[in-house]
């Protein structure tokens, strides 16, 4: 099968065949031994190789270079009775070597494409290392930014989610690897993770099954449908199951309705976690539940290793469903190609790693992953500046661009803001760069030191944020300004009259509605990977123009969370921008805030301007298994040539439920040049328009249908503005 990217859902006879026979020869503890995962550096080396020698151990996680990998291997393969090769599985989230943009980001690019080549570097480059299985795509939905592990994933939205799931898989799985062999991706965390209360990460979740199925997991179902045949189960409960011991999620909805045969993974230690929610007494009972309930692998918890035997032999534990999940990982490993070739050449890395048409790749996604957010004109700069003032803890930096999830990516392979303006500025411009402070107010500021630099020059670019350890796994905030005393900075800088444009390095969005109003020019660069600081500058003196839109609405305020363009009317709405009533409250607003956000969803400036005209909805009635199609005319109205991502969302205004005030329906970026305009025609399966509605048999609560009924349907550069038009569905 070398050549054939993965899919899960198709393997021959022959397989089947063999994983049988092996099946057939293996003791009970053996099998057990495939559904366990182990982490060296916590179960300690000794043990971990005893029971990779002992057939105890399935797979292998967070274990990098070939060589090191190639020991373990040989191992399973030579020493234990029957040879299974073990399964080296490793977070490969944003690239290996090669770090690109934070996953977030790259989703700021709305190009799947692009998004699917970076996910292909980052297989190549960790399979010739000796990685067969990466714990990506994150997929988890989040309407709440301040969860810090929304730098993961793909943003608020299902439909740009999915889009982003698929793309990711494709490129993970991809054939023709240098290494001859393949890279199984694992979707995750299955799932609603990313609806924890509070943002805070771990926490409760508690969300009906309907959003369940119309918001968290159509990224998921995407992903299978592409060929991922693994899944990575969450450590958060659903309305009081957890997700990893969950028979909705695992058993219903998961194996019988979608038929997934491919193999769920625990995250880490989550079968264990299953004590500490008070939904097992004790490793043994929390194995059963969560065996039971359709997870094939435990990462770390023991709790297979430990006791599943011994349920089996008590008779509390069905063989046959373990027979079932050892079926799956066998499975796994064959279409990986594990038996034929379980070595890595370790050779090979040196060659693939970070090539330099990777380094280029990086670069361009880095670009078109930065949203311009604001510009009074300040941008670009242009080359013939004289004197810039480079103030700010993120203006030279090497290593927080890097993003959370960078594992092997290294600081020695970026470039800094500094070293970006250096290399794209001409040598005459003079560029004082004072980093004035530190990300997290550990340091005095060193306002006195920035002010003077910002005087003398002709701007000041203020580049600032999070470093890459507030967001990711566990790092949640409750306040989502600038650290530390970076608005202190600022504000300094902004009072010596200096013209200012900010650059945001960060994680999540931010609610930083002072310093927009502030600052004439603010350029969002997320954690751009190694070439971030190229990219900035390549922006900032308009080498490139900016074309990225953010995926993830940015709130005024934390008060405004969870925020999200989808949400629904309520019976007392109010327009976004309403002003806020202290003495008539009686609408669904804050009496001290307006319920617009900062930023929308799909929001992002360009150095050019676009004019949205002439919406014609081409079919005005449509049956429910028809084509609905819309057009409108784009035209740049500029003097330069930029790209432009044209969004379709609709509104379903009646339904047995009530129906979101906007959802994404289609996209698509289109690259124009000054007076180019072009006719953006979308074509858009009505079946598209489905959501779970609540049926019309008696008693049934939840249909998946189209419901016929009037729609309004927008064609904009955002989620909030756009041409309007209306189309019925026929019934
Ligand atoms: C825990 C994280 O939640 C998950 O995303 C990751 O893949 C595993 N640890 C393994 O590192």
């Amino acid at each position: 099968m070398v050549g054939q990217s993965l899919r899960f859902a198709e393997w021959g006879a022959e397989i089947d065949a063999r994983v049988e026979a092996l099946l057939g020869q293996m003791t009970l503890e053996e099998k057990v031994g495939q559904m366990v995962q182990i982490h060296l550096g916590t179960l300690g080396r000794v043990e971990g190789e005893e029971r990779i020698r002992r057939g105890q151990v399935g797979s292998v996680l967070s274990l990098y270079g070939a060589a090191e990998i190639n020991r373990l291997q040989r191992i399973a393969v030579e020493e234990s009775r029957l040879g299974v090769p073990l399964l080296i599985g490793n977070d490969v989230i944003h690239g290996y070597r090669t770090i690109f943009p934070i996953p977030l980001a790259e989703s700021c690019t709305w190009d799947p494409g692009l998004v699917e080549e970076a996910a292909r570097i980052a297989a190549e480059e960790a399979s010739a290392d000796g990685t067969d299985w990466t714990f990506a795509p994150m997929v988890d939905i989040c309407h709440d930014p301040r969860w810090g592990r929304i730098a993961e994933g793909a943003g608020e939205d299902p439909f740009l989610g999915a889009a982003m799931a698929r793309a990711r898989v494709r490129g993970f799985q991809a054939g023709d690897l240098s290494s001859r062999r393949k890279l199984a991706a694992c979707p995750k965390h299955y799932v609603a993770y990313g609806a924890a209360e509070a943002g805070k990460d771990y926490n409760t979740v508690d969300i009906s099954e309907r959003t369940l199925r119309d918001v968290y997991l159509p990224p998921f179902k995407a992903a299978f449908d592409e060929g991922a045949g693994t899944v990575m189960s969450a450590f958060n409960e659903i309305g009081g199951v957890p997700a990893s011991a969950n028979p909705l999620t695992l058993g219903t909805i998961l194996r019988q309705e979608w038929g997934f045969k491919g193999v769920v993974l625990s995250d880490w230690n989550a079968i264990g976690e299953l004590i500490a929610h008070g939904f097992a007494a004790d490793l043994k009972e929390a194995a059963r539940r969560s065996v039971l309930a359709g997870v094939d692998m435990d990462m770390v918890a023991d709790a297979y290793h430990d006791h599943l035997a011994e349920l089996v032999r008590e008779g509390n534990v069905p063989l046959a469903i373990v027979d079932e999940a050892v079926r799956r990982v066998l499975r796994l490993k064959m279409m990986l190609g594990l038996f034929e070739q379980p070595y890595t050449d370790e050779s090979l890395a040196e060659k693939v790693i970070l090539k330099a048409e990777y380094r280029e790749k990086a670069l361009d996604l880095a670009r078109r992953s930065m949203v311009l957010l604001k510009n009074d004109g300040l941008l670009p700069l242009g080359r013939d500046v004289k004197e810039i003032a480079l103030i700010g803890p993120l203006a030279d930096d090497h290593h927080e661009i890097l993003g959370c999830w960078h594992r092997i990516g290294s600081d020695q392979d970026t470039e800094s803001v500094l070293d970006g303006l250096r290399a794209v500025l001409p040598p005459a411009t003079k560029v004082t760069h004072v980093r004035g402070c530190d990300l997290e107010g550990g340091e005095e500021p060193d306002l006195a030191g920035v002010a003077r630099a910002a005087q003398d020059a002709d701007v000041a670019i203020v580049v600032v944020g999070e470093g890459e350890a507030m967001s990711g796994e566990a790092h949640s905030r409750a306040y989502l300004g600038l650290p530390g005393q970076q608005q202190a900075l600022l504000e300094a800088v902004h009072a010596t009259g200096t013209p200012v444009a900010v650059v945001l390095m960060s994680g999540r969005p931010l609610a930083i509605p002072r310093l927009v109003e502030q600052v004439p020019a603010v350029l969002q660069a997320w954690h751009g990977g190694i070439r971030a600081g190229r990219a900035v500058a390549d922006l900032l003196v308009g080498a490139a123009n900016p074309s990225g839109k953010l995926t993830a609405t940015w709130p005024r305020t934390e008060g405004q969370i969870p925020v999200y363009y989808a949400h629904k009317n309520t019976g007392r709405p109010v327009g976004g921008d309403s002003i806020p009533q202290f003495h008539k409250p009686n609408w669904s607003l804050h009496i001290d805030e307006v319920n617009a956000p900062l930023f929308p969803f799909g929001y992002g400036l360009s150095y050019t301007t676009f004019e949205y005209r002439d919406l014609e909805v081409e079919t005005p009635e449509v049956d429910r298994d028809s084509t609905l199609v819309v057009g409108a005319t784009v035209a740049n109205t500029g003097d330069r040539a930029g790209d432009e991502v044209v969004q379709l969302y609709v509104r379903d205004l009646v339904g047995s439920v009530t129906r979101p005030v906007k959802e994404l329906k289609s996209f698509r970026r289109i690259s124009l040049d000054p007076g180019e305009k072009a006719r953006v025609r979308f074509e858009v399966l009505v079946e598209q328009l489905a959501f779970h509605g609540l049926g019309t048999l008696p008693g049934q609560r939840m249909e998946y249908v189209v419901e016929p009924g009037e729609f309004k349907v927008w064609i904009g550069p955002n989620s909030a503005e756009g041409l309007e038009g209306e189309f019925r569905v026929l019934g």
